[in-house]
């Protein structure tokens, strides 16, 4: 029985005011509501609160306690048949956060309270209209025992504390702003805090509080600092302020995603908070800066402005994904931020697009939100906003953001309102563009050129189709921006003009908005290497007959450096893919290693725009383009091309390594990691030479690293190299940080992703390692998470061993955490992608998970309808 979005009823009941009273115990905390209730239209439905496993304890209305037969329970709900037009209803209950392994409503973590409300977590605390539409005030009372949890946090301001008899203290926290239940949150325990303070544009002072473990305030740092220039960007970008007077962030190690915006109080997984340059690698440290600017960008963008149902989920996320990325832009440079972008919408949402969870960016049905929080969602939802940005220009969005802020402030709404917004302040038609929300699936764009050398001209034929997804057998022509320019063969910019203009240009935004269109562009000089969907303009799959020889051309020259990059990913794609199926180009392969050699040598190029540039398209990309994808082929040939590289760039790879050595203080600066970053992927790169001769560097390299990224890259150099060498590195490793639960994560990942014949094996030996804790989502996935989506070769083993493996830990963990479980389900559900002879094996898992007696509805949904697709 999924919900649709086309069943959407406005709430019976609103609640004008919450007072929640907790009196924490770790086994058996008491819970009680007073909720300020009244009748939202005429109607004379009854009272239907939601609520899960809660132990009732007594239900009164108006100060009346309730007759037995006055109301009923059911596992799900509360229903009391008849209720006054008005009213103030109380309740209490009894929960169990100890015994809460699902990691959703109130749990322990590390012997701290804290919970997690979004999506629908609020009903596993008390009885409420758990939905995004019921926006209320809130007041809370936490009391707890003093000694054991020193601080109790909230939302909003701290109204009121103290002592009380027996070792108890209290605090009251009152949030003035109304809010949809999902985002409550408390949590209590013994913290360290790290304190700083803000003041806003307007000259308000706001305090900033990060709470972490005893002992790592100043591993907050990183994080306090992305937090304040977060919360001036968004004054100079967006104009959006703060708005209390306390701003509080909480890191915890036992949690499912990566973090939760709760008005003023973000709770934050301990990996994407917790940064020194001893324990955390530059990748960590873009991570927190990006996710605490995503959380706290939220607070306009999801808080102020929240979601009618979760239907709408990508207006918050796609959204804030989209601020966050021109955040981290901004931060560390637009162009490489904008390549790192792209390659993870390529590695997660272009995969699930191509397969059978392919879902529409806002789905019309679901039987488990949690389900959604996809690539999907996230990352496909922020490029539909980027689109929206080049279509209109970053003047006429900017605007349409403030009408949208001055519009819904304060309410609950869709995302059909935010467009409305831009067709208001632009005076365009949106409605084509809304189908970027409404259709799934990636649009391939086929280019063609034909350059008329008399005329001067050249015909540009644009044709865009979308594959069937399930649901969605027959796909519409979507609005199709595409940014371009021209380069002459010798690399020069070519002006041109478009048809029907008559100023000479260089760049042109086209958008394409029919399934076939030619584009005519004259005066121009000569024979042309056409550069399309600069930056990456659209979500979409290019395809283009150009020669090779265009592509070297632009591998050396193009000034959008996207395409600079994006040239290089498709040689060596075509490359990789024609040694997959038997027919290498040795020639083209020597050819391009000898342009790489000469990229790598261009002064002008950042550090870290070569390091893109070194590192190869991924397996799992690859994967997604070849039908029907062959991992272990894949995987041989992408080898054989890197081998290639290492050897043919041997001596220029080794003076990089070399030369980019770092002595002195560590710096975390985007310069210093891009730095950073290549002399690491010039060592990966040097680890694919088959004649072993860079063992001894990759050693020496892990023993001298000084900081966290540097180790890895050398541990990663040596998983990739094999052997007694990475055996003594990864027992060093351990040795030196076992007392690290975020390092040992790492040590278990980098094992996941071997190479080598015995993966899964070792991968199975880790699952009965002291440290190995299926309960922690973060070590959980760093093995298993790993192992599935980060190794497709050993994953994808003939024998089927793999993807057992893979489901015996989904039911494992289903059995306790359904959505960490459900997270799991889709490296096996690109099943029909796979030789037939893998596919039938994925499915054969996807059948048995299926037929398991009490599999969770977040496992039976996706499993289900991977097996359908
Ligand atoms: N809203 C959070 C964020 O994007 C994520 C919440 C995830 N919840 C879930 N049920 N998967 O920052
Ligand atoms: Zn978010």
């Amino acid at each position: 029985q999924p919900i649709r979005l086309s069943d959407y009823r406005p709430p019976a009941f609103l609640v004008d005011e919450v007072h929640l009273d907790f009196q924490l115990e770790p086994n058996a905390t008491r819970v009680r509501s007073r909720l300020t209730l009244r009748r939202n239209g005429e109607h004379a439905e009854p009272l239907r609160l939601d609520g899960v496993r809660l132990k009732p304890v007594s239900v009164a209305i108006d100060g009346r306690p309730l007759a037995e037969d006055a109301y009923a329970i059911t596992p799900e709900d509360l229903t009391i048949a008849s209720v006054p037009d008005a009213f103030v209803l109380e309740t209490e209950v009894e929960i169990d956060p100890e015994g809460n392994k699902a990691l959703e409503g109130l749990y322990m973590s590390g012997g701290r309270f804290c919970s997690q409300c979004e999506a629908e977590g609020f009903r596993k605390i008390t009885w409420f209209p758990d939905r995004p539409d019921v926006l209320a005030r809130y007041t809370v009372r936490i009391e707890a025992d003093q000694a054991a949890f020193p601080r109790l946090l909230s939302n909003g301001n701290l109204t009121q504390s103290g002592a009380l008899a027996g070792g108890r203290h209290f605090a009251i926290w009152t949030d003035p702003f109304p809010k949809p239940c999902y985002l409550f949150a408390l949590v209590a325990g013994e913290l360290d805090e790290l304190a700083d303070s803000f003041v806003t544009m307007s000259g308000r002072q706001v305090e900033l509080r990060i709470y972490v473990d005893p002992g790592m305030a100043q591993r907050a740092l990183y994080a306090m600092d992305s937090l304040k220039r977060s919360m001036k960007w968004d004054e100079e970008t967006f104009g959006r302020e703060y708005d209390l007077d306390l701003f509080m962030i909480v890191a915890v190690r036992d949690f499912n995603f990566g973090a939760m915006e709760n008005k003023g109080l973000n709770v934050f997984n301990s990996s994407l908070l917790l940064a020194d340059p001893e324990t955390a690698t530059d990748f960590d440290y873009e991570r927190i800066e990006g996710v605490v600017a995503h959380e706290y960008f939220h607070n306009w963008t999801g808080n102020r402005i929240t979601c009618r149902d979760w239907f709408q989920l990508c207006l918050k996320e796609g959204l804030t994904v989209f601020r966050d990325q021109s955040f981290s832009g901004d931060m560390r440079g637009a162009v490489v931020q904008r390549i790192k972008d792209v390659k993870a919408l390529r590695a997660r949402q272009f995969p699930e697009d191509a397969g059978p969870l392919a879902h529409q960016v806002r789905p019309s049905s679901y039987l488990k939100i949690d389900n959604f929080y996809t690539a999907t969602i996230y990352e496909k939802g922020a490029e539909v906003i980027r689109m929206l940005k080049t279509i209109l220009g970053a003047e006429m969005f900017r605007k349409g953001m403030d009408l949208y802020f001055e519009r819904w402030d304060g309410h609950a709404t869709t995302v059909e309102a935010f467009i409305q917004c831009f067709a208001d302040v632009s005076g365009k038609d949106l409605s084509a563009f809304f189908a970027w929300y409404e259709q799934a699936g990636t649009p391939k764009l086929e280019v063609d050129a034909a350059y008329d050398a008399e005329a001067k001209a050249l015909e540009l034929t644009l044709s865009q189709a979308t594959a069937p997804t399930p649901g969605q057998p027959d796909k519409q022509p979507l609005p199709l921006p595409v940014a371009l320019g021209l380069l002459d063969l010798d690399g020069e910019v070519l002006s041109f003009r478009q048809e029907g203009t008559l100023a000479p240009a260089t760049e042109a935004v086209v958008v394409l908005d029919q399934a076939r269109q030619t584009l005519r562009f004259e005066g121009v000089a000569s024979e042309p290497a056409v550069s399309v969907l600069r930056g990456f303009s659209a979500p979409v799959r290019v395809v283009s007959a150009a020669p090779a020889k265009h592509r070297y051309v632009q591998l050396a020259a193009d000034p959008d450096l996207f395409n600079r990059w994006e040239a290089g990913q498709d040689l060596a794609r075509d490359l990789i893919l024609a040694r997959a199926a038997g027919e290498p180009d040795e020639v083209g392969e020597e050819r391009f290693a000898e342009a790489m050699g000469r990229a790598l040598n261009d002064q002008a190029a950042e550090p870290a725009f070569k390091a893109l540039l070194l590192s190869l398209p991924s397996e799992s990309d690859l994967a997604v383009i070849s039908a029907p994808a062959d991992p272990a082929a894949i995987r041989e040939a992408r080898e054989s091309l890197r081998a290639r590289l290492a050897i043919h760039l041997g001596d220029q790879l080794r003076r990089l390594h070399g030369g980019l050595q770092e002595a002195g203080e560590f710096s975390a600066s985007a310069e210093a990691a891009g730095r950073r970053a290549l002399r690491n992927a010039a060592l990966e790169l040097l680890a694919a030479d088959p004649r072993a001769i860079n063992v001894d560097r990759a050693v020496g390299h892990f023993q001298a690293a000084g900081n966290m990224t540097d180790a890895m890259g050398g541990l990663a150099a040596l998983m990739l190299m094999g052997g007694e060498p990475f055996e003594q590195a990864l027992t060093a490793f351990y040795e030196r940080w076992k007392a690290e639960p975020l390092v040992i994560d790492k040590w278990f990942a980098v094992q996941a992703r071997s190479p080598s014949e015995d993966a899964l094996g070792r991968v199975l030996g880790l699952t009965t390692h002291p440290d190995f804790d299926a309960k922690n989502p973060n070590r959980f996935r760093a093995l298993v998470g790993t192992f599935a989506a980060g190794n497709p070769a050993r994953f994808h083993d003939p024998s089927g061993d793999g993807y057992r493996f893979l489901a015996d830990q989904i039911l494992a963990v289903d059995g306790f955490n359904p959505m960490t479980a459900a997270r799991l389900v889709e490296p096996l559900g690109g099943w029909r992608r796979y030789r037939p002879e893998l596919g039938a094996l994925m499915r054969a898992q996807l059948e048995r998970i299926v037929a398991t007696e009490g599999l969770s509805k977040n496992v039976f949904e996706l499993a289900s309808r991977a097996l359908e697709g």
